[in-house]
């Protein structure tokens, strides 16, 4: 397979011109009319998600993503789970990842966490620096000033507490909201979250024709697919915007079709008004959506209990370690 050559974008205000690797997207956005009430001065948010680290996705991607979001000079890097594939045998590279990054990272985890063993992805991320939101807020002061950030644990396994995330939030103060799935977006816009990030779908990796909004869409049943969704000139409270991200990496399928589906950075400057600056897309509407049955929930859940019984069962079928005769 061909590779394309490297592209430049232009960059952001005081950023020099950012070479894009092939395969990768930059895309810039305002944020919301609440982050404009709330910030004295731009905060840049690089939003990743879906990195996906394991087999199905080349080492080098890794390290391509590290290097072009350092390259943005983004003030945080929030990701938006799904950081391994189906095993838990490259946590040390997630680790070295997520040390990569030269903004400090928050972090939301994923479904595919959840089937790997949620506890040890955490561990990963932890000891690469990373601050994991399960159910809980922070609040960074970034030049000067403060930015609360609330992440809800994975909602397709049944993991997320919206209550319990948004318990204590200080109004007045401004705030950004990650989720894997975008549709937890709905459930955080009245608690005064007026933008949510999000991921999972992969925009649906093969976008020609629209066959992503088919399938992610009508098929699979998700409001959001890909890209902006929502208001982000309303009041906090009232209602709000999300953003799916189309991930980095793959679990199952390495190919990415359609420029909607490129490895994608996108960038979020709170407190620049929307309409700015240009940007790449405007909101969408979205699709009708279906929210999963009691039945397929239980299920989900069953699954990760599964999975957790099997790899003590493999565990425990291990030979004793034999202690080293040097
Ligand atoms: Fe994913």
């Amino acid at each position: 397979m061909s590779r394309r050559a490297p592209s430049l974008i232009a960059a952001p205000p005081g950023t020099q011109d950012i070479l894009v690797p092939a395969g990768f997207v930059v895309r810039r956005f305002a944020g919301t009319l609440a982050h404009t009430r709330t910030l004295s001065r731009p905060i840049r948010v690089a939003h990743l998600t879906d990195l996906h680290v394991g087999r199905v996705t080349p080492a080098r991607v890794f390290a391509e993503t590290v290097n072009l979001t350092n390259a943005l000079e983004p003030d945080l890097v929030v990701i938006t789970g799904d950081f391994v594939c189906h095993s838990q045998a490259y946590l040390d590279l997630l680790a070295a990842t997520i040390q990569g990054f030269a903004a400090p990272v928050l972090a939301v985890l994923g479904n595919h966490d959840y089937w790997c063993g949620a506890p040890e992805v955490a561990r990963a991320l932890r000891r690469g620096g990373a601050e994991l939101l399960d159910n809980a807020h922070t609040t960074l002061t970034l030049h000067g000033e403060k930015l609360q950030v609330v992440g809800v644990d994975d909602d397709y396994t049944g993991h997320a507490r919206v209550e319990r995330a948004v318990k204590g939030l200080s109004p007045g103060v401004a705030t950004l909201g990650l989720s894997h799935i975008g549709e937890v977006a709905d459930a955080l816009w009245p608690h005064g979250v007026p933008l949510v990030l999000s991921g999972h779908t992969h925009a649906g990796q093969v976008t020609v024709a629209k066959l992503h909004e088919l399938a992610i869409g009508r098929v699979v049943g998700h409001r959001y697919v890909h890209g902006l969704y929502g208001q982000r000139t309303v009041e906090a409270g009232e209602d709000g915007a999300v953003y799916v991200g189309a991930g980095i990496g793959a679990a199952v399928l390495p190919l990415r079709v359609g420029p909607r589906a490129r490895r994608e950075i996108a960038i979020f400057e709170l407190g620049a008004a929307p309409g700015h600056f240009v940007e790449p897309m405007v909101e969408q509407l979205p699709h009708p959506g279906r929210a999963p049955t009691a039945r397929k929930q239980d299920a989900r859940l069953k699954k990760v209990a599964r999975y957790r019984a099997r790899r003590v069962r493999r565990l425990k079928a291990l030979p004793p370690e034999t202690p080293s005769q040097t």
